[in-house]
């Protein structure tokens, strides 16, 4: 059996929680790879509305593992929230909850250090969500980390001290404030021990065993293509391989096992934080998209920057990701637009047209160049299939079909679990 991944084309907040939430009952195993408490994944059905940090968004299906894999940075502290506040929903974690020994763990000063170089950098800060993440992933790739495994180890509290003094010295270089880490340490001890009750495994063989006895696994992407360490406007992006490579080292399967790769994108274009975006919007249209779209992050509660969708943007991400089925959410979102555009090519500075995303585009002002359509202007609360959708909405679709390449399989008409539409 191969493992299919699910991940975003986008910067993130694609819908990639909902999806995998209304996927899930067609799988065995949900499986995180990458990133950690960044993101923020929104459930809902039955009226409820759940936001995911740190848990596979299979959680809330009976009868289905969740993996968080070796490739995530795992905060003690936000897992343990997370869990209590799931408990009214009788959620069986001894039973569906699994955490790699291999996974990194993020400290309290990991947090002041990613705090500490935010202020650093001024007005050339990255708008990170502040959880961590770029210090633990440095601590880890500079092989000092400290992992999931350690907590079960009799030193771990030298560990932990040898790796709180290093950052120490670091935080007093920039002068940062850190009178409240004898609290946030205290809390993250607590956590510790709360942690050490849940199932901790070597992930890699309980994926692989899975795949071997017939059991289909999705891994769920965190984050976008476009965050990507590599691949994302960098410095602009997060410190993952949010891309399909990340499913293989995050979680210790072979590239050989990757089955369908599902690319998630919104009919327009979001960001959180700073950084290039082309199609971004200072208009009334973009405010009118993020009042529509409710484009505020799940994470962090800053308003999104808003924007219309980008080709050029999407077949790069398509490409290196070896995109198999696409899915397009928050169409309803444009159903207030008498017209909608869609960038084709980008316009550079010496008047010539390019359609993808080089080097230099990262740097230097592009203009979006616009192929704009008839919208369908019209609510979709009743449509319920595809044959029901406006033929505006339809020729949308398949416009962006034939530019991409690659057939969209499914199309999200509103938040909850009954408003996906396949094809
Ligand atoms: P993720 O990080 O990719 O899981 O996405 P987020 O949960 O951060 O952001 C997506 C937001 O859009 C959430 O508030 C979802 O509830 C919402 N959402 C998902 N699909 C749709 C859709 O088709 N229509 C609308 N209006 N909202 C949607
Ligand atoms: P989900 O999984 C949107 C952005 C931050 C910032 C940059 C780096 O919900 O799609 P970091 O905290 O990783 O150092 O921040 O990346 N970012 C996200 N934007 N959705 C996310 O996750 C994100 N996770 C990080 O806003 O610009
Ligand atoms: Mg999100």
């Amino acid at each position: 059996m191969k493992m299919d991944v699910l991940l975003g084309l986008q910067w993130g907040d694609e819908g990639k929680g909902k999806v995998v939430d209304v996927l899930a009952p067609q799988y065995d195993v949900v499986a995180r790879f990458q990133g950690g408490p960044n993101a923020g994944h929104t459930l809902e059905f039955d009226g409820i509305k759940h936001v995911l940090h740190q848990i596979p968004s299979g959680i809330f299906r009976e009868n289905i593992l969740n993996i968080i894999g070796n490739g995530v940075v795992l905060d003690p502290v936000v897992l343990r929230k997370e869990i209590e506040g799931l408990h009214k929903f009788n959620i069986a974690f001894k039973k569906n909850l699994f955490i790699s020994k291999k996974a990194t763990i993020i400290i309290p000063t990991h947090k002041l250090l990613d705090a500490a170089y935010e202020k650093s950098k001024g007005d050339k800060k990255i708008g990170s969500t502040l959880k961590g993440i770029g210090p633990t992933y440095q601590d880890k790739v500079g092989r000092v980390a400290l992992r999931v495994g350690d907590i079960l180890a009799a030193d771990f509290d030298d560990k932990y001290a040898t790796l709180v003094e290093k950052h120490k010295t670091i935080l007093s270089f920039y002068e940062f404030d850190i009178s409240q880490l004898t609290e946030l340490e205290k809390i993250f001890f607590d956590a510790v021990a709360f942690f050490r009750t849940l199932n901790l495994v070597d992930s890699e063989y309980e994926v692989n065993d899975y795949l071997a006895s017939g059991k289909k696994v999705l891994a769920e992407g965190a984050q976008g293509s476009l965050l990507d360490i590599d691949f994302g406007s960098y410095p602009f992006v997060t410190s993952s391989s949010t891309m399909v490579a990340g499913a293989c080292t995050g979680l210790g399967v072979s590239p050989s096992k990757i089955g369908e790769v599902f690319g998630i994108f919104k009919a327009y274009c979001t960001r959180v934080g700073s950084g290039p975006f082309p199609t971004e919007l200072h208009d009334a249209t973009g405010e009118a998209m993020r009042k529509e779209g409710n484009e505020f992050g799940s994470t962090t509660g800053r308003p999104r920057r808003c924007g219309w969708i980008d080709l050029p943007a999407l077949k790069y991400s398509i490409m290196i990701n070896g995109v198999t089925q696409l899915f397009m959410m928050k169409a309803d979102v444009l159903n207030i637009f008498e017209e909608i555009k869609i960038c084709t090519h980008y316009e550079l500075a010496d008047g010539s047209k390019v359609d993808r995303l080089t080097y230099e585009l990262n740097n230097d002002e592009v203009k979006p160049v616009y192929l704009t359509v008839p919208g369908w202007f019209t609510s979709l609360a009743e449509v319920n299939e595809y044959e029901k959708f406006p033929k505006e909405l339809r020729n949308y679709v398949d416009l962006l079909e034939k530019e991409l390449g690659v057939p969209i399989k499914l199309v999200s008409v509103g938040p909850d679990r009954k408003q996906t539409i396949l094809r």
